[in-house]
């Protein structure tokens, strides 16, 4: 079955990583939290960690900016639904 979109439960250090790498491979991502500001703490490591790569020119800006806008940070559960693979632990 081909994969398009996954959902992540967590964005600690363990789901951001997760979510980080499968955005950058082009999939959609949905990366759940319990509240706005742990969803916020865990794109912010994935706009750090693109950005390190871009400074470094492994990246382009165009790809971190393409990977950043594939992400959809959310607090509801219910978001999971489109998402063909759901991770969490
Ligand atoms: N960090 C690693 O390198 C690593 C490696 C292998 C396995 N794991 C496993 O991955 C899991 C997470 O580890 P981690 O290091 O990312 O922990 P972490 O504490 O950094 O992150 C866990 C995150 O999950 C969130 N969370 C908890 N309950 C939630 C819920 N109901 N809905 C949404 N978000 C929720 C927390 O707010 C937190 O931000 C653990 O089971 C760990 O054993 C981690």
């Amino acid at each position: 079955m081909p994969v398009g979109a996954i959902a992540v439960i967590g964005a600690g250090a363990a789901g951001s990583g997760i979510a980080q790498v499968a955005a950058v491979a082009g999939l959609g991502v949905t990366l759940i939290e319990v509240n706005d500001a742990a969803v916020e703490k865990g794109l912010e490591e994935i706009r750090g960690n693109l950005q390190k790569l871009v400074a470094k020119g492994n990246m382009t800006e165009a790809n971190k900016e393409a990977a950043l806008g594939s992400i959809r940070g959310t607090t509801a559960l219910e978001d999971v639904a489109p998402a063909d693979v759901v991770i969490g632990r």
